[in-house]
Order: C-alpha cells, then structure tokens, then sequence
C-alpha cells in the first residue's frame, strides 16, 4: 500500500475543511465508490465491454466518472498534457500484452491478418468522419506532424504559413524543413482578444502569396485553447488557391465531436492519450484520399510525397495507408486499446462529449470572472463556436511573472488536490516578452461541482498570495 506524506495528507484535510466553508462536499467522495457494472468488466477483461447502451444503463456521467482510476485525492485537470485510460479499457489492455507475451508470433490470431491493424481502423475511422484507407494508427501528434512534414516534397524557396500559438510538435520539424530544405516559414499572427471566426480566416487569407505551399495550424491551440475555424480557413482560404494544409489535432481528437471530410484538410495529426483517453504512444493521423488533391495541387512536382518512417516506402503498389501504418514490430495490444476506448466514446456520443465538455468550460471561465473580477485576463475565447475544453487565464497583475504562476500551479496541487499546468505566449507576434496563463482542462470525467471547488481554492490561494 503506499502512504501519503504527512504534510500532503494535512493538506488535503485542510483542503477538505476549506471546502466545506464553500458548502460544496469534498471531492473524491462521490466518486469514490465502484459502479457494479465496472468492478465486474473489470476482471473479464477477456470480454467485450461494456455492451450495452451506457445511456440506459449508468447514472449519465456519474457513472461515466467511475470508469475511470484517477486518484480520487486529487482533481486532475490537465488532460491538455495527457488523459486517463478507463478502468475496463486498462484491463483489456492488460490482457493484450498478456496474449502477446504468451503467443509472441500469432498473437493467437487474436488481431486478425498481418499487419495487424486493419481491423482497428475500420473501427476507428468512421468514428472521425474518414475512410479506412485515410486512417494510420500512429504513436501521437508528434510523430504523425514530424511523418507528413518531412515526408512531403517541399523544396528550397516555398513558403510554409504557421500561427504564432503553434506547438513544438509542428515547430520543430518545420525548423529541420528550413535548415535542410531552405523552406521559408511565415508566421501568422492570430487573434488572442476579441478573436471571431472572420479574424482567424482573414488571418491566413491576409499572408498567402504565390510561393505559400503549406498552412499548418492547431485546430486547438494549446497555449489559449482557441479553436480555430478549421473548415472555413480550410473552404475558404486554403482550397481556393489550391495549399494543402496540415492540421495540429492534439486537443481536438476525443474531445470534439470531429467529421474529417466535413473539414477538408489535407493532412490531420492528433493524440490517442490526450482528450481520447488511450493508452501512451497513441494518436490517429488522417490523410486525405490517398494524396489525390495534393497531386493535383502540386501537379509541378512528379513526387508529391515520401513514406519516411515506413518499412514499406520501397512499395508504393501497397497503397498510402499500408505504407504507412508499417513501422516495424507495432504496439498492438496499446493501439487494440486505443480502439477500445474510441468504441467507448462512440457509445457515451462523440456529441453528448462535446457539449458536456464545452459546457463545463463555459461555467469554468464563468465562475473564475465572478471569483477574480474584472482584474483576471482570461484568454480562451468563450464563445461556442471557438472555445475548448481548456481554459486560460491569469488572475495575476503581472503576467509576465512566470515564478509566480509556477508556485501558485504547485500550492493549488500540493495544498488543495488540484493538478492544473501553465502556458506562455506572445499576445501579438512581435511582443517583446511572453505572457503566462494558468491552464485548465475540463473533461467527461468532470462535473460542475468540480469546477466550483477548483475556483473557490484557486480564489483563496489567490487571495493568500496577494496579502
Ligand atoms: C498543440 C499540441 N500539439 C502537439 C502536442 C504533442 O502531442 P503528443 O504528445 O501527442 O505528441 C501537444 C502536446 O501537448 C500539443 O499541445
């Protein structure tokens, strides 16, 4: 059994005292209890589950609450950083190394034909709005980024655009492009306060030129958490002067309710364990019809596209897919869980997700206005065509103060239970320093009361740091 530390677990006493003051129960205690259902999938974990229809058959997302292991100590809300596999799906996933271990070269036949993997993306890709062919199980957002940026053929003197809020997981292999390929990379400034739909397309139609080869973009930012107007910039700015585009899914992929086609990008990255709750090393990489349109966009290039990170590149009569989703030796039994938990978010409703998530978001940015006044920058937009689950805020006078930010992030873990990160920005493009926020997450696993409780103990340690 492990022990708590004696100063942690007197300060979640105290946390839970402070609580009450706010006349909210301590957390953890309603959630503390297994649901029947669970406890019972949890140890046929050979079984499929759960089959029936989780709207009939648990307390909506009370019981939803309770598939998942997350220490009930604490609040976690930094799924931004990376989520929690659900109980049943941890146990399958056992029992998958388990049946690799014992049967290392078959697999005892339990994952279908060679390469294994077919059969998981015909599970996934309609979940996202995509065919069979235009899905690759890949290890995360940075790998499939990395895969379709050093992959296609750009060449010295194209220009690439970028937003100003992108993630290194874009930045970086955009840098290798530029130092090895001589590709020139454009930032964008996107709009942080007063930002609307129009301001983010006028954006990018404002930096296209003729040499633009690429536009790359977060559908979610991870520093505001913006959600970009991925479908207009993509029908109204990209298709228009015939510019593939790249977009950053990390955020978007288990938490909003995603139609692929219905968006048309080319090329879509995102992460299996963030807001998808997979195992590690998961994430789901789109690309658009086997490269057609590219092809026809860069009709001057005879190869539009490498397969690097492939054992199959040699093999282009394999089809894209297949030549893709062959790395070598694959993590089976963590992407046949990655499965598992996207049939899990199908049966709850990629929807029902959405809404509840955007609405506990929404109370989120609520309450902390009401606690802080009109002193806190809160810089996620909240509007429901162009906010996330993640909430970005400083309470602070300076906001250039990162030390400050870093205790309060770790008082509010160590002292009150909540696991929280922070960010750092440029407001505007040419901003001589960087702003630091607060980051929060809300997800399914969350309820209103758990969002009242973090901003009554951020409003008190707040108010503690300032006196
Ligand atoms: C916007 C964005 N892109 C990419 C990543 C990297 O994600 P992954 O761990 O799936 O590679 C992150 C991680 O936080 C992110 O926030």
């Amino acid at each position: 059994m492990q022990h708590e530390p004696e100063d942690t677990k007197a300060a979640l006493l105290e946390r839970r005292r402070f609580l009450k003051l706010f006349g909210v129960a301590a957390a953890g205690g309603a959630a503390a209890a297994l649901s029947p259902d669970f406890a019972a999938a949890s140890v046929e974990a050979g079984t499929d589950f759960p089959q029936a229809d989780w709207k009939t058959r648990h307390s909506g997302w009370r019981g939803i609450r309770r598939a998942f292991i997350l220490d009930p100590k604490t609040t976690y809300m930094n799924i931004g950083t990376t989520g929690s596999t659900p109980r049943h799906v941890l146990a399958r996933y056992n029992h998958y190394n388990k049946v690799v271990a014992k049967y290392p070269w078959d697999m005892h036949g339990e994952w279908g034909h060679w390469p294994y993997i077919s059969g998981l993306v015909e599970r996934i890709a309609p979940q996202f709005g995509a065919d069979n062919h235009e899905i690759i199980l890949s290890r995360n957002t940075t790998d499939g980024m990395c895969s379709i940026l050093e992959g296609l053929n750009l060449q010295p003197g194209d220009e690439v655009l970028y937003t100003h809020h992108e993630h290194v997981a874009g930045t970086s292999p955009l840098h290798v492009l530029k130092q090895r390929s001589g590709v020139t990379l454009t930032q964008v400034e996107i709009p942080v306060f007063d930002a609307t739909e129009q301001g983010y397309v006028d954006a990018f139609a404002g930096a296209v030129s003729p040499a633009t080869r690429l536009i790359v973009f977060s559908h979610i930012t991870y520093k505001t958490g913006a959600c970009l107007p991925a479908k207009r910039i993509c029908k109204e700015v990209a298709i228009p002067n015939g510019i593939p585009t790249l977009i950053d899914g990390a955020h978007t992929i288990g938490m909003l309710n995603l139609d692929l086609h219905e968006i048309d990008c080319d090329f879509y990255a995102g992460s299996g364990h963030k807001w998808q709750c997979g195992p590690g090393a998961t994430g789901i990489l789109y690309i658009r019809d086997d490269l057609t349109r590219l092809r026809g966009y860069w009709s001057d290039r005879e190869n539009v596209f490498w397969p690097i990170n492939s054992s199959l590149a040699e093999y282009p009569f394999l089809g894209l897919q297949y030549q893709m989703q062959y790395i070598g030796n694959d993590n089976y039994p963590a992407k046949r869980a990655l499965a598992d938990v996207c049939d899990m978010w199908d049966r709850i409703g990629r929807d029902r997700i959405e809404g509840h998530v955007l609405a506990l978001s929404h109370y989120c940015k609520r309450l902390i206005r009401k606690a802080f006044g009109s002193s806190v920058v809160i810089y996620s937009p909240d509007t429901p065509e162009l906010s996330s689950g993640i909430s970005s805020f400083n309470p602070f006078a300076d906001r250039t103060d990162l030390t400050t930010l870093n205790t309060f992030r770790d008082r509010l873990r160590e002292e009150y239970g909540f696991i929280i990160r922070t960010t750092d920005f440029h407001v505007f493009l040419n901003d001589q320093d960087k702003e630091h926020a607060l980051r929060v997450s809300t997800h399914l696993f969350h309820s209103r009361r758990d969002v009242r409780e973090l901003v009554a103990a951020m409003y008190e340690l707040f108010t503690d740091m300032n006196t």
